[in-house]
Formats: structure tokens, sequence, C-alpha cells
């Protein structure tokens, strides 16, 4: 394997998102769909909540350098305008833990779950979400201050739009028609959640990609007008798309990489200082290999991030790989698979992309959406009866890419 070291303080870490490991978080536009039997409970998740300073010390102990948390919407403004400062107060208590322990925070704004008064009044199909967000975005930022310097506004603009109201998986449970023709199957819903297709899907998928672009606009501008020193972002997953020798399948992957990233990232990115990648996915159209699966069922091809991120090289941004990581309850494969997703990285860095930091998704084992807590992505184990945390052994393989800043062995 080529030996690759990485630039001097290269950030390494994990990412969480609220939602999947907090716990208690019931005036979100899950937890209601939760309710009415449309997604899985999540209840009391990981309790990362009032745990989380164990869960930093597992960090720190993993050699870990950095942190990818999110701040629950919900629970900072319970209603519309009203904001809930000992909410506030408790993030800045998550933010004083990282940075004890020698962890650079790094907050993603919004990560997939709506308050319940923003969804119920049309969510992001509302004509005002750019300002309603922006206003929520700047409010964060302002009052969290000093204590943290790198923001992301939205997390997987694509992921929410497309399993939303395209294929009808995740709230709010629209979905087009022919879709499993037109459809990259990445989450399925385990209760096996099947609305009715309609026609105006489409554009109301196409409206809210939209909205969503000026939704980051706004709140870059917001957070600047406050904070110019804030480092600000958004995450985007890339889909890879790619093929054989076939110029058909060719022109789709040319094709379908325009419409999951190109398409969007044009729109975003001169208002981002920086640019999260999520990579979990490639689809090689034409394409004979057998692959082994991981147990969301994916193809086991880390090296894919290479490319995932020399995609959004083009842009001249710093890039962090916010997200790439594996379901493997058994942690048959993870610690392979995160030394190849760091050679990946190492050949991008090689090839020009200006990459900054690396967080393994994820710290813990968590609420994986429609799947409930069935997929575990964790570095560390969790017992849902108990909360007991294992510390998983390919945690250790990565501890040790660590210590050697991206040397593999
Ligand atoms: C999301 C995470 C999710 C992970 C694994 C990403 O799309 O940001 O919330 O758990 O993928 O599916």
């Amino acid at each position: 394997m080529a030996q690759q070291k990485f630039p001097e303080g290269f950030y390494w870490g994990a990412a969480t998102a609220s939602y999947q490991v907090e716990g208690g978080i019931e005036n979100c536009d899950w937890a209601k769909a939760a309710r009415e039997g449309k997604v899985p409970v999540c209840g009391a998740a990981c309790e990362h909540y009032t745990r989380y300073e164990q869960d930093f010390d597992i960090a720190k102990s993993l050699g870990h350098n950095c942190h990818r948390l999110s701040v629950e919407w919900a629970r900072i403004e319970p209603e519309e305008g009203k904001f809930d400062e000992r909410e506030i107060e408790h993030y800045r208590e998550v933010l004083r833990a990282l940075r004890e322990r020698g962890l650079e925070p790094f907050i993603t704004l919004w990560h997939f779950t709506l308050p319940l008064w923003f969804s119920e009044s049309g969510g992001f199909e509302r004509k005002d979400a750019p300002t309603i967000f922006a206003r929520y975005c700047a409010y964060v930022v302002e009052r969290l201050g000093e204590q943290c310097a790198h923001y992301a506004t939205i997390n997987e603009p694509l992921s929410f739009t497309s399993n939303g109201w395209r294929r009808g998986t995740w709230p709010p449970f629209e979905r087009w028609p022919l879709i499993k023709y037109a459809g990259v199957s990445s989450h399925t819903n385990i209760l096996g959640m099947r609305p009715p297709a309609r026609g105006k899907n489409v554009l109301r998928y196409f409206s809210v990609l939209k909205t969503l672009t000026r939704a980051h606009n706004a709140a870059h501008d917001a957070i600047k007008m406050i904070a110019p020193q804030a480092e600000v972002g958004i995450v985007h997953q890339i889909l890879f798309f790619h093929a054989n020798n076939n110029p058909l399948n060719q022109f789709l992957a040319w094709f379908m990489n325009w419409h999951w990233t190109y398409s969007f990232m044009d729109k975003v990115v001169e208002k981002c200082d920086v640019i999260g990648v999520n990579y979990y996915l490639h689809n090689k159209f034409g394409d004979t290999a057998v692959y082994d699966k991981t147990d969301m069922g994916w193809d086991v091809y880390p090296e894919g991030l290479e490319e995932a991120l020399l995609m959004l090289a083009r842009y001249n941004k710093p890039l962090y790989v916010s997200e790439a990581g594996v379901a493997d309850a058994k942690d048959r494969i993870r610690g392979d698979y995160i030394t190849r997703l760091v050679a990946a990285m190492g050949r991008a860095l090689a090839r020009g992309a200006d990459v900054r930091g690396f967080m393994y998704w994820s710290l813990l084992d968590n609420y994986e959406w429609a799947f409930g807590f069935m997929k575990r992505f964790g570095l560390v184990e969790i017992d849902y009866e108990t909360q007991k945390r294992t510390i998983r052994a390919s945690a250790f393989v990565y501890k040790k890419i660590i210590e050697q800043n991206g040397m593999l062995e």
C-alpha cells in the first residue's frame, strides 16, 4: 500500500448528529413520524445528551483531535422565533468538553430533522424558509461565539430531498411515480413506507432543492455579518457515478454526477469557505465486478473516496471528509475499510485535492434513520439496553493511523 503522510495539523476524528445520538428529542418531524408508525422510534438513542463527556473521553483516548457534531434546531428554536437559551448553554458545555480534551469542534447547524412548527407549516416548501433558516443559523453562531470556528449549514441537501420528496422513505414521505426506475437506492425504510406516488412531487423535489441553495446562501451571509471570522461551508454527499467504456453508460454517469453534485454545488459554492464531503456510495454503470457488501447492502468500495474528493477539488476550496464509514456490526471489515479510505484520501491529496481533515462516521453506533438501530457504523459499540460503550478493534486500527498521521503500513 502506498505510503502517504498527511499535512501537519491534519484533523482526525469522527462524526455524530444530534438526533441520531442525543436521545429525548420529541418536537421534530422525525419523532412525529415515529409516533405515527412511519419510521422507527429513536427514543433515548445513545443518551449522548447526558453522556457526552464519557464519549469524548473515548474519542480522546483513540487519538482523535477533532469531532463533528450537530446542534438540534428543534431544541434551540422550539417555537417559531423563540429561542431556548438553556439549550445554547448545553451546547456551550459540549463545546467546552471537546476543547478540554483537545478535540476541535466542527458544528453542523442542521442535520435532517426539522422543528415541528417548521415542518408542520411547510418546512422548506415555505417561501420564507431561507430567511427562517438564516435567522436560526445566525442565532446559534452568535451565541456560541468564539467556542467554535467551523460551521456547516446543511448536511446532505440531496439526501434530504431525495429521500423526502423522491423516494418517499423519509418525512414528509412524498414519492415520484416510477421511482424505482429513476432512483439510486441508499436509504430504504424498514417499516415499508410506500406512500402514493404523485407527479407533482417531481416539481416539489426541484423546488425544495432550489430553496435549499437559497437557504444555505442566506445563512452564510447572515453568519458572516455577525461572525466574519467563522468558517462556513456545506456538507455534500458525493454519490460517485462512473461507467465502463460504453458511451451511453459514460453519458449516464456524467449526467448523474451533474444532477447529484454539480448542479447543486455550482449554486452554493461562492458562499462556501470550505466543503464537507461525505462518501459512502458509488454506482458504476455497466459494471460486472462483484463487490463485498456492507451491512447496508452497499458495495465495499472505499477507493471511490479518491474521485469523490477530486470531483469537489475543482472548486478550489479546502475540503474535509466530514463523513465516510461502514455499517459492520461484526467489525469484520471496518479496520480494512478505514485503511483503504485513508489510502484513497492520500491519493486525492497527491493529485492536488486540498484535504484538511477526516471524520469517520460514526463515533458511536446510532439511530440510522429509517433503519432504526439495527445498522452499526460505530467505532464504539452501544448496548442500547444498558448504554454500555465498548470500543471496537477497528477503532485501534484507526488510532494507529492517526498516531502516524496517515502513514499506512
Ligand atoms: C448521513 C448520516 C447517516 C449516514 C449513514 C449520511 O448520509 O449524514 O446521518 O447516518 O449517512 O447512512
